[in-house]
């Protein structure tokens, strides 16, 4: 089983900043080493990141996450166990949405625990299309 962490925050810094670039650098291999996939998307000043792995690496993962300066009001959106890896093609895949008109930035800004099932199963349907589709463009 693999676990999958779904969150969302606020970034520290404007859109198009190096700052993201800093992170991805950072989260990349680490990432590969530590058996984790993800994808990060940003739209404006929300971040939305997915994140799969043994358990034990993705809770140890999100506790540094959770204290990094670089964003704040770190908010999970869902955590659980699943068989197959929805971003296996991704160590730390990246995004920004910025400015954007899809579902996923639409929905972002009111995303909580608190949405319903079928919001966050959609979010995560949007964000692997999304990254499809950016795999695409390349
Ligand atoms: C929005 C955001 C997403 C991040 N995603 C990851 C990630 O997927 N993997 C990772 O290793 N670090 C990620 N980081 C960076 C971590 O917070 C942390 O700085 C990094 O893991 C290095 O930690 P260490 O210095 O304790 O080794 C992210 C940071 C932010 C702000």
């Amino acid at each position: 089983m693999v676990t999958r962490l779904l969150y969302k925050s606020k970034a520290a810094f404007p859109p198009y900043s190096v700052v993201d670039v800093d992170i991805l650098r950072q989260a990349a291999p680490q990432n590969s080493e530590n058996s984790i996939s993800g994808f990060l998307v940003r739209s404006g000043w929300d971040y939305l990141q997915i994140l799969e792995g043994p358990e034990p690496h993705i809770r140890s993962l999100a506790a540094r996450i959770r204290e990094d300066e670089r964003h704040f009001g770190f908010h999970e959106i869902l955590q659980d166990e699943t068989t197959e890896r929805s971003f296996v093609d991704w160590s730390m895949g990246y995004l920004d949405l910025s400015g954007g008109k899809s579902w996923l930035t639409k929905t972002l800004p009111d995303l909580t625990c608190d949405s319903s099932d079928d919001i966050k199963q959609m979010t995560l349907i949007e964000l692997k299309r999304t990254a499809l589709e950016q795999e695409r463009r390349l």
